[in-house]
Protein backbone atom coordinates (compact mmCIF):
# COMPACT_ATOMS: atom_id res chain seq x y z
CA UNK A 1 0.00 0.00 0.00
CA UNK A 2 1.85 3.52 -1.19
CA UNK A 3 1.62 6.24 1.20
CA UNK A 4 -0.32 9.29 0.35
CA UNK A 5 1.99 11.66 -1.24
CA UNK A 6 2.92 14.57 0.62
CA UNK A 7 5.97 17.01 0.86
CA UNK A 8 5.36 18.82 4.41
CA UNK A 9 7.50 21.34 4.42
CA UNK A 10 6.66 22.80 1.41
CA UNK A 11 3.05 22.36 2.13
CA UNK A 12 3.27 23.48 5.55
CA UNK A 13 5.00 26.77 3.85
CA UNK A 14 2.20 27.56 1.29
CA UNK A 15 -0.69 26.33 3.45
CA UNK A 16 -0.16 27.42 6.65
CA UNK A 17 -2.76 25.47 8.14
CA UNK A 18 -5.20 28.17 9.08
CA UNK A 19 -5.98 30.23 12.17
CA UNK A 20 -2.99 32.75 11.24
CA UNK A 21 -5.32 35.39 11.69
CA UNK A 22 -5.47 36.50 15.68
CA UNK A 23 -9.29 36.96 17.07
CA UNK A 24 -8.15 41.16 17.37
CA UNK A 25 -8.49 41.73 13.60
CA UNK A 26 -11.45 41.11 11.99
CA UNK A 27 -15.11 40.89 13.43
CA UNK A 28 -16.08 44.45 11.48
CA UNK A 29 -18.11 42.94 9.42
CA UNK A 30 -21.67 41.15 9.80
CA UNK A 31 -22.41 37.78 8.91
CA UNK A 32 -24.44 37.13 5.93
CA UNK A 33 -27.54 35.24 5.89
CA UNK A 34 -28.48 34.29 3.11
CA UNK A 35 -32.47 35.12 1.83
CA UNK A 36 -34.73 32.39 1.79
CA UNK A 37 -35.47 31.87 -2.08
CA UNK A 38 -39.39 32.66 -2.21
CA UNK A 39 -40.67 29.89 -4.75
CA UNK A 40 -42.51 30.63 -7.74
CA UNK A 41 -45.49 28.04 -8.97
CA UNK A 42 -44.36 25.26 -10.73
CA UNK A 43 -45.86 22.81 -13.09
CA UNK A 44 -48.48 21.47 -11.41
CA UNK A 45 -48.53 23.85 -8.36
CA UNK A 46 -45.17 22.41 -6.82
CA UNK A 47 -43.10 25.20 -5.52
CA UNK A 48 -40.29 26.13 -8.38
CA UNK A 49 -36.79 26.86 -7.43
CA UNK A 50 -34.86 28.71 -9.95
CA UNK A 51 -30.82 28.72 -9.35
CA UNK A 52 -28.38 30.36 -11.56
CA UNK A 53 -24.79 29.35 -11.16
CA UNK A 54 -22.73 32.61 -11.39
CA UNK A 55 -19.71 34.45 -11.26
CA UNK A 56 -19.17 37.22 -8.74
CA UNK A 57 -16.98 39.08 -6.86
CA UNK A 58 -16.70 38.89 -3.16
CA UNK A 59 -14.43 40.63 -0.04
CA UNK A 60 -13.71 37.27 1.71
CA UNK A 61 -11.37 39.37 3.97
CA UNK A 62 -12.08 43.22 3.84
CA UNK A 63 -10.39 45.14 1.07
CA UNK A 64 -9.81 42.23 -1.04
CA UNK A 65 -12.05 41.26 -3.79
CA UNK A 66 -11.74 37.97 -4.97
CA UNK A 67 -13.78 35.65 -7.94
CA UNK A 68 -15.85 33.72 -6.59
CA UNK A 69 -19.18 31.56 -7.41
CA UNK A 70 -22.20 31.71 -6.17
CA UNK A 71 -25.88 31.08 -6.68
CA UNK A 72 -27.74 33.79 -7.59
CA UNK A 73 -25.24 35.69 -6.51
CA UNK A 74 -21.66 35.78 -6.07
CA UNK A 75 -20.96 33.18 -2.97
CA UNK A 76 -23.16 30.38 -1.82
CA UNK A 77 -26.89 30.32 -2.88
CA UNK A 78 -30.42 31.42 -1.40
CA UNK A 79 -31.59 29.19 1.24
CA UNK A 80 -34.45 27.04 -0.24
CA UNK A 81 -37.30 26.57 2.45
CA UNK A 82 -39.09 23.15 1.92
CA UNK A 83 -41.66 20.86 3.47
CA UNK A 84 -42.58 17.44 4.15
CA UNK A 85 -44.79 16.32 1.29
CA UNK A 86 -44.94 19.12 -0.52
CA UNK A 87 -43.84 19.00 -4.47
CA UNK A 88 -40.68 20.53 -5.53
CA UNK A 89 -39.30 21.95 -8.82
CA UNK A 90 -35.97 22.49 -8.77
CA UNK A 91 -34.38 24.19 -11.77
CA UNK A 92 -30.69 25.10 -12.29
CA UNK A 93 -29.01 26.93 -15.14
CA UNK A 94 -25.30 27.36 -15.33
CA UNK A 95 -24.18 30.78 -16.32
CA UNK A 96 -20.05 30.16 -15.07
CA UNK A 97 -17.21 31.62 -17.43
CA UNK A 98 -16.52 29.15 -19.98
CA UNK A 99 -13.59 27.28 -18.68
CA UNK A 100 -12.48 23.36 -18.87
CA UNK A 101 -13.98 23.18 -15.33
CA UNK A 102 -17.46 25.11 -16.41
CA UNK A 103 -19.83 21.90 -16.20
CA UNK A 104 -21.89 21.94 -13.28
CA UNK A 105 -25.06 19.96 -12.14
CA UNK A 106 -26.98 20.06 -8.69
CA UNK A 107 -27.23 18.04 -5.92
CA UNK A 108 -29.27 17.83 -3.20
CA UNK A 109 -27.23 16.54 -0.32
CA UNK A 110 -28.89 14.61 2.27
CA UNK A 111 -32.62 14.73 0.51
CA UNK A 112 -34.22 11.25 -0.06
CA UNK A 113 -35.26 11.34 -3.89
CA UNK A 114 -34.98 9.51 -7.36
CA UNK A 115 -31.74 9.17 -9.14
CA UNK A 116 -32.62 11.36 -11.98
CA UNK A 117 -32.96 14.32 -9.14
CA UNK A 118 -30.70 13.23 -6.67
CA UNK A 119 -27.50 14.65 -9.66
CA UNK A 120 -29.42 16.60 -12.35
CA UNK A 121 -29.34 16.33 -14.64
CA UNK A 122 -26.28 13.57 -14.29
CA UNK A 123 -22.83 12.55 -14.08
CA UNK A 124 -23.05 11.51 -17.38
CA UNK A 125 -21.35 14.38 -19.77
CA UNK A 126 -20.96 15.72 -16.29
CA UNK A 127 -24.31 18.18 -16.66
CA UNK A 128 -24.58 21.94 -18.12
CA UNK A 129 -22.20 23.48 -20.14
CA UNK A 130 -22.71 27.18 -20.07
CA UNK A 131 -25.86 28.52 -21.01
CA UNK A 132 -27.82 25.26 -20.82
CA UNK A 133 -30.80 24.94 -17.89
CA UNK A 134 -32.03 21.44 -16.67
CA UNK A 135 -34.94 20.95 -14.03
CA UNK A 136 -36.43 18.28 -11.80
CA UNK A 137 -39.93 17.81 -9.93
CA UNK A 138 -39.77 15.46 -6.50
CA UNK A 139 -41.98 15.68 -3.43
CA UNK A 140 -39.64 15.44 -0.23
CA UNK A 141 -40.89 12.76 2.02
CA UNK A 142 -38.53 13.12 5.17
CA UNK A 143 -38.27 14.71 8.22
CA UNK A 144 -37.33 18.12 8.84
CA UNK A 145 -33.92 18.67 9.32
CA UNK A 146 -31.15 21.13 7.96
CA UNK A 147 -29.62 19.62 4.43
CA UNK A 148 -27.60 21.45 1.88
CA UNK A 149 -26.95 21.66 -2.14
CA UNK A 150 -24.19 21.96 -4.25
CA UNK A 151 -22.75 20.85 -7.44
CA UNK A 152 -21.49 17.67 -8.47
CA UNK A 153 -19.46 17.32 -11.62
CA UNK A 154 -17.09 14.76 -11.15
CA UNK A 155 -14.31 16.04 -11.59
CA UNK A 156 -14.94 19.74 -11.07
CA UNK A 157 -16.99 19.40 -7.95
CA UNK A 158 -13.95 19.89 -5.36
CA UNK A 159 -13.23 23.52 -7.54
CA UNK A 160 -16.70 25.09 -7.74
CA UNK A 161 -17.76 24.24 -4.63
CA UNK A 162 -13.89 25.78 -3.29
CA UNK A 163 -14.91 28.88 -5.54
CA UNK A 164 -18.47 28.86 -2.89
CA UNK A 165 -21.42 27.29 -4.94
CA UNK A 166 -23.06 25.29 -2.11
CA UNK A 167 -26.30 27.18 -0.53
CA UNK A 168 -29.09 25.45 2.65
CA UNK A 169 -32.21 23.53 2.21
CA UNK A 170 -34.24 23.67 5.33
CA UNK A 171 -37.04 20.75 5.43
CA UNK A 172 -39.68 21.48 7.79
CA UNK A 173 -42.43 18.84 9.06
CA UNK A 174 -45.47 18.80 11.81
CA UNK A 175 -42.78 17.76 14.22
CA UNK A 176 -40.68 20.96 13.56
CA UNK A 177 -43.44 23.40 13.70
CA UNK A 178 -44.46 21.94 17.46
CA UNK A 179 -41.29 21.84 18.97
CA UNK A 180 -40.57 24.83 21.15
CA UNK A 181 -37.34 26.10 19.75
CA UNK A 182 -36.15 29.02 17.54
CA UNK A 183 -37.57 29.26 14.29
CA UNK A 184 -37.81 32.85 13.05
CA UNK A 185 -34.85 32.35 9.98
CA UNK A 186 -32.30 35.51 10.41
CA UNK A 187 -33.58 36.60 14.07
CA UNK A 188 -33.11 33.54 16.34
CA UNK A 189 -32.45 30.92 14.07
CA UNK A 190 -29.47 31.11 11.51
CA UNK A 191 -27.65 28.79 8.85
CA UNK A 192 -23.92 28.86 9.75
CA UNK A 193 -21.14 27.76 7.03
CA UNK A 194 -17.67 27.47 7.34
CA UNK A 195 -15.78 26.68 4.48
CA UNK A 196 -11.91 26.31 5.13
CA UNK A 197 -10.18 28.10 2.07
CA UNK A 198 -6.98 28.72 0.92
CA UNK A 199 -6.30 32.51 -0.09
CA UNK A 200 -3.54 33.68 -1.29
CA UNK A 201 -1.98 37.28 -0.09
CA UNK A 202 -3.96 39.61 -2.43
CA UNK A 203 -7.42 37.71 -1.42
CA UNK A 204 -7.86 35.36 -4.47
CA UNK A 205 -8.74 31.66 -3.87
CA UNK A 206 -6.17 29.05 -4.63
CA UNK A 207 -7.13 25.58 -5.58
CA UNK A 208 -4.95 22.26 -5.27
CA UNK A 209 -2.06 24.06 -6.62
CA UNK A 210 0.03 22.72 -4.04
CA UNK A 211 1.25 19.56 -3.99
CA UNK A 212 -0.22 17.48 -1.48
CA UNK A 213 -3.48 19.60 -1.98
CA UNK A 214 -5.28 16.29 -3.15
CA UNK A 215 -4.30 14.66 0.02
CA UNK A 216 -5.40 17.34 2.42
CA UNK A 217 -6.41 19.86 0.95
CA UNK A 218 -6.22 22.47 4.27
CA UNK A 219 -6.67 26.39 3.65
CA UNK A 220 -5.39 29.09 5.86
CA UNK A 221 -8.51 31.29 6.42
CA UNK A 222 -12.01 29.35 7.47
CA UNK A 223 -14.80 31.76 6.08
CA UNK A 224 -17.86 31.88 8.03
CA UNK A 225 -21.59 32.21 5.63
CA UNK A 226 -18.56 33.40 2.71
CA UNK A 227 -16.52 36.11 5.20
CA UNK A 228 -13.55 36.09 6.98
CA UNK A 229 -14.43 36.20 10.75
CA UNK A 230 -17.96 38.32 10.40
CA UNK A 231 -19.77 39.10 13.32
CA UNK A 232 -23.35 37.91 13.96
CA UNK A 233 -25.76 40.36 16.69
CA UNK A 234 -27.97 38.42 18.75
CA UNK A 235 -30.82 38.17 20.92
CA UNK A 236 -30.40 37.37 24.47
CA UNK A 237 -32.08 34.71 24.36
CA UNK A 238 -31.94 30.78 22.78
CA UNK A 239 -30.75 30.77 19.63
CA UNK A 240 -30.59 28.38 17.29
CA UNK A 241 -27.54 27.57 14.42
CA UNK A 242 -27.28 25.52 11.90
CA UNK A 243 -23.78 24.25 11.52
CA UNK A 244 -22.51 23.16 8.02
CA UNK A 245 -18.60 21.88 7.65
CA UNK A 246 -18.44 23.32 3.84
CA UNK A 247 -14.96 22.69 4.19
CA UNK A 248 -13.23 19.92 2.08
CA UNK A 249 -10.76 18.44 4.20
CA UNK A 250 -10.65 20.24 7.98
CA UNK A 251 -12.58 19.10 10.16
CA UNK A 252 -13.52 21.39 13.04
CA UNK A 253 -14.32 21.08 16.93
CA UNK A 254 -16.67 23.72 17.60
CA UNK A 255 -16.55 25.43 20.95
CA UNK A 256 -17.26 28.77 22.49
CA UNK A 257 -14.60 30.75 24.43
CA UNK A 258 -15.87 30.62 27.46
CA UNK A 259 -16.50 26.75 27.19
CA UNK A 260 -20.04 26.62 27.57
CA UNK A 261 -22.31 23.90 27.46
CA UNK A 262 -24.44 23.91 24.19
CA UNK A 263 -27.15 21.55 22.97
CA UNK A 264 -26.92 20.04 20.09
CA UNK A 265 -31.01 19.17 18.42
CA UNK A 266 -30.28 17.41 15.08
CA UNK A 267 -27.88 15.91 13.00
CA UNK A 268 -26.89 15.72 9.61
CA UNK A 269 -30.84 14.04 8.59
CA UNK A 270 -32.67 15.87 11.19
CA UNK A 271 -33.60 15.91 15.11
CA UNK A 272 -32.36 13.88 17.89
CA UNK A 273 -34.84 12.35 20.33
CA UNK A 274 -33.49 14.21 22.68
CA UNK A 275 -31.00 17.13 23.18
CA UNK A 276 -27.17 16.27 23.80
CA UNK A 277 -24.76 18.83 25.51
CA UNK A 278 -21.74 19.59 24.51
CA UNK A 279 -18.44 21.96 25.29
CA UNK A 280 -16.97 21.00 21.60
CA UNK A 281 -18.66 19.44 18.79
CA UNK A 282 -16.58 17.77 15.87
CA UNK A 283 -17.44 18.23 12.82
CA UNK A 284 -16.51 16.67 9.66
CA UNK A 285 -16.67 17.84 5.63
CA UNK A 286 -20.34 17.82 5.24
CA UNK A 287 -21.79 17.05 8.57
CA UNK A 288 -24.62 19.40 10.20
CA UNK A 289 -25.19 20.01 13.56
CA UNK A 290 -28.19 21.86 14.76
CA UNK A 291 -27.56 23.55 18.30
CA UNK A 292 -29.36 26.13 20.86
CA UNK A 293 -26.97 28.17 22.21
CA UNK A 294 -28.29 29.89 25.80
CA UNK A 295 -27.31 34.17 25.31
CA UNK A 296 -29.95 34.76 28.10
CA UNK A 297 -27.39 35.88 30.59
CA UNK A 298 -24.96 37.77 27.81
CA UNK A 299 -26.59 40.82 27.07
CA UNK A 300 -24.24 43.63 25.96
CA UNK A 301 -21.32 41.03 25.65
CA UNK A 302 -19.92 39.16 22.85
CA UNK A 303 -19.00 35.64 22.65
CA UNK A 304 -16.50 33.93 20.81
CA UNK A 305 -17.34 30.59 18.21
CA UNK A 306 -13.39 28.89 17.36
CA UNK A 307 -12.54 25.78 16.74
CA UNK A 308 -10.29 23.94 18.87
CA UNK A 309 -6.81 22.20 18.64
CA UNK A 310 -7.45 18.60 18.73
CA UNK A 311 -5.23 15.34 18.22
CA UNK A 312 -4.94 14.11 14.76
CA UNK A 313 -2.93 11.75 12.87
CA UNK A 314 0.02 12.78 11.99
CA UNK A 315 0.53 13.33 8.58
CA UNK A 316 -2.89 15.14 9.12
CA UNK A 317 -1.33 17.68 11.64
CA UNK A 318 1.89 18.10 9.74
CA UNK A 319 -0.75 19.68 6.92
CA UNK A 320 -2.42 21.90 10.13
CA UNK A 321 -5.07 19.59 10.67
CA UNK A 322 -6.59 20.32 14.26
CA UNK A 323 -3.49 22.25 15.00
CA UNK A 324 -4.33 25.63 15.65
CA UNK A 325 -7.21 27.25 17.58
CA UNK A 326 -9.40 29.11 14.85
CA UNK A 327 -11.40 32.11 15.62
CA UNK A 328 -14.87 31.99 13.23
CA UNK A 329 -17.64 33.79 14.60
CA UNK A 330 -18.15 36.28 17.08
CA UNK A 331 -21.69 36.53 18.69
CA UNK A 332 -22.54 40.17 19.64
CA UNK A 333 -25.61 39.49 22.10
CA UNK A 334 -27.29 43.26 21.66
CA UNK A 335 -31.36 43.05 22.39
CA UNK A 336 -33.27 41.37 24.37
CA UNK A 337 -34.73 38.04 23.63
CA UNK A 338 -36.50 35.00 25.42
CA UNK A 339 -34.51 31.64 26.85
CA UNK A 340 -36.84 28.71 26.28
CA UNK A 341 -36.73 25.79 27.90
CA UNK A 342 -34.78 23.02 26.72
CA UNK A 343 -37.27 20.53 25.27
CA UNK A 344 -36.63 17.32 27.03
CA UNK A 345 -37.62 15.38 23.84
CA UNK A 346 -37.44 16.20 20.16
CA UNK A 347 -38.52 13.80 17.74
CA UNK A 348 -38.49 9.74 17.82
CA UNK A 349 -36.26 8.16 15.64
CA UNK A 350 -36.46 4.68 15.57
CA UNK A 351 -33.50 2.72 15.53
CA UNK A 352 -33.87 0.53 12.46
CA UNK A 353 -33.12 -3.06 13.79
CA UNK A 354 -30.04 -5.06 12.65
CA UNK A 355 -32.48 -7.89 11.46
CA UNK A 356 -34.44 -6.08 9.11
CA UNK A 357 -31.07 -6.34 6.83
CA UNK A 358 -31.24 -8.33 4.03
CA UNK A 359 -27.55 -7.97 2.73
CA UNK A 360 -24.14 -7.09 4.31
CA UNK A 361 -21.63 -5.07 2.25
CA UNK A 362 -17.97 -3.97 2.90
CA UNK A 363 -16.16 -0.72 1.86
CA UNK A 364 -12.47 -0.83 2.19
CA UNK A 365 -11.00 2.93 1.98
CA UNK A 366 -7.40 2.15 1.34
CA UNK A 367 -5.14 5.66 0.56
CA UNK A 368 -2.89 4.81 -2.36
CA UNK A 369 -2.08 7.23 -4.56
CA UNK A 370 -4.85 6.91 -6.20
CA UNK A 371 -7.63 7.01 -3.44
CA UNK A 372 -9.74 4.13 -3.77
CA UNK A 373 -12.84 2.11 -2.76
CA UNK A 374 -12.19 -2.10 -2.70
CA UNK A 375 -9.75 -1.40 -4.79
CA UNK A 376 -10.85 0.00 -7.78
CA UNK A 377 -11.34 4.05 -8.65
CA UNK A 378 -14.91 5.32 -9.50
CA UNK A 379 -15.89 4.46 -13.02
CA UNK A 380 -18.98 5.86 -14.29
CA UNK A 381 -20.02 2.67 -16.41
CA UNK A 382 -19.26 0.29 -13.25
CA UNK A 383 -22.16 0.20 -10.87
CA UNK A 384 -20.37 -1.17 -7.36
CA UNK A 385 -24.01 -2.29 -5.89
CA UNK A 386 -27.34 -3.41 -6.93
CA UNK A 387 -30.26 -3.60 -4.40
CA UNK A 388 -33.84 -4.02 -4.73
CA UNK A 389 -36.42 -1.05 -3.89
CA UNK A 390 -36.91 -1.20 -0.46
CA UNK A 391 -34.26 -3.35 1.24
CA UNK A 392 -32.24 -2.59 4.30
CA UNK A 393 -28.79 -3.29 4.03
CA UNK A 394 -25.36 -2.78 6.49
CA UNK A 395 -22.78 -1.26 4.93
CA UNK A 396 -18.86 -2.65 6.59
CA UNK A 397 -16.99 0.64 6.58
CA UNK A 398 -13.21 0.19 7.39
CA UNK A 399 -10.52 3.06 6.60
CA UNK A 400 -7.17 1.28 6.41
CA UNK A 401 -5.40 4.33 6.09
CA UNK A 402 -3.32 5.38 9.56
CA UNK A 403 -3.32 8.70 7.82
CA UNK A 404 -6.25 10.64 7.49
CA UNK A 405 -9.80 10.38 8.38
CA UNK A 406 -12.40 10.01 5.50
CA UNK A 407 -15.86 11.50 5.74
CA UNK A 408 -18.20 8.69 3.86
CA UNK A 409 -21.33 10.10 2.31
CA UNK A 410 -23.96 7.73 1.11
CA UNK A 411 -26.48 9.45 -1.21
CA UNK A 412 -30.01 8.42 -1.23
CA UNK A 413 -31.27 9.76 1.42
CA UNK A 414 -30.28 8.58 5.60
CA UNK A 415 -28.37 6.19 7.71
CA UNK A 416 -28.15 5.43 11.30
CA UNK A 417 -24.58 4.22 12.50
CA UNK A 418 -24.62 0.95 14.36
CA UNK A 419 -21.31 0.90 15.57
CA UNK A 420 -17.73 2.34 15.95
CA UNK A 421 -15.21 -0.40 16.55
CA UNK A 422 -18.38 -2.77 17.72
CA UNK A 423 -18.54 -0.07 20.57
CA UNK A 424 -22.37 1.79 20.06
CA UNK A 425 -21.90 5.41 18.63
CA UNK A 426 -22.22 8.72 20.71
CA UNK A 427 -25.91 9.99 21.68
CA UNK A 428 -25.38 12.72 19.35
CA UNK A 429 -24.33 10.14 16.30
CA UNK A 430 -27.84 7.75 17.27
CA UNK A 431 -29.47 10.20 14.72
CA UNK A 432 -30.12 10.06 10.66
CA UNK A 433 -27.05 10.31 9.24
CA UNK A 434 -25.89 11.23 5.41
CA UNK A 435 -21.77 11.12 6.31
CA UNK A 436 -20.26 9.46 8.16
CA UNK A 437 -16.31 10.37 9.34
CA UNK A 438 -14.32 6.82 9.30
CA UNK A 439 -11.25 7.65 11.87
CA UNK A 440 -7.91 6.22 10.28
CA UNK A 441 -7.89 2.82 11.13
CA UNK A 442 -11.28 2.22 12.07
CA UNK A 443 -14.76 0.34 11.31
CA UNK A 444 -17.72 1.81 11.36
CA UNK A 445 -21.25 -0.18 10.53
CA UNK A 446 -24.06 1.82 8.97
CA UNK A 447 -27.99 0.25 8.43
CA UNK A 448 -29.81 1.91 5.60
CA UNK A 449 -33.32 1.50 3.54
CA UNK A 450 -33.56 1.86 0.80
CA UNK A 451 -36.86 2.44 0.49
CA UNK A 452 -38.50 5.10 -2.36
CA UNK A 453 -35.49 5.48 -4.17
CA UNK A 454 -35.12 4.71 -7.77
CA UNK A 455 -32.27 4.57 -10.43
CA UNK A 456 -28.63 5.67 -9.98
CA UNK A 457 -26.63 7.17 -6.81
CA UNK A 458 -23.14 7.73 -5.78
CA UNK A 459 -21.22 7.48 -2.49
CA UNK A 460 -17.88 9.08 -1.80
CA UNK A 461 -15.79 10.35 0.70
CA UNK A 462 -16.94 13.92 1.17
CA UNK A 463 -13.03 15.74 0.94
CA UNK A 464 -13.60 16.80 -2.44
CA UNK A 465 -10.48 16.36 -3.81
CA UNK A 466 -10.93 12.28 -3.00
CA UNK A 467 -13.92 12.14 -4.21
CA UNK A 468 -12.26 13.77 -7.78
CA UNK A 469 -9.30 11.59 -7.94
CA UNK A 470 -11.64 8.39 -7.87
CA UNK A 471 -12.85 7.69 -4.19
CA UNK A 472 -16.51 7.29 -4.97
CA UNK A 473 -18.55 4.08 -5.98
CA UNK A 474 -21.94 3.68 -7.53
CA UNK A 475 -25.54 2.08 -6.18
CA UNK A 476 -28.58 1.46 -8.31
CA UNK A 477 -31.80 0.63 -6.64
CA UNK A 478 -33.84 -1.57 -9.10
CU1 LIG B 1 -22.41 16.56 -0.68
CU2 LIG B 1 -22.04 13.53 -3.27
O1 LIG B 1 -22.28 15.03 -1.99
CU1 LIG C 1 -24.76 14.12 -1.17
CU1 LIG D 1 -11.10 10.67 1.75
Amino acid sequence: MKRLLLIPALFGLLACGGGDTSPRQGFDRPMPVPPILAPTVGIGGADRYDLVAQAGTTELVAGKPTLTYGYNGSILGPTLRMRRGRAVELAITNQLPDSDHAHTNLHPHGLKVPGDADIFPGLEGMGLMPGESASVRFTPDQPAGTFWYHPHPHGATGRQVNYGLAGYILMDDAVSDALPVPKTYGVDDFPVVFMDRHLRADGSLAYMEVMGDRDFMLGNHVLVNGLHLPYLELPAGTVRLRLLNGSSTRRLLLAFEDGRAFHQIASDGGFLEAPVAHTGLLLGPAERAEILVDLSGDRGQSLLLHSLPFAAPEEEAEAGMGRADIPLLQLRVTRAGTALPLPASLASVARIPESEATTQRFLGIEDTGDGVINGQLFDIDRVDFTMAEGVTEIWTVKNFADVIAHPLHIHGGQFQILDREGAAPAPHERGWKDTVLVNPLETVRVIMRFKDLSGRYVFHCHILEHEGIGMMGQFEVQ
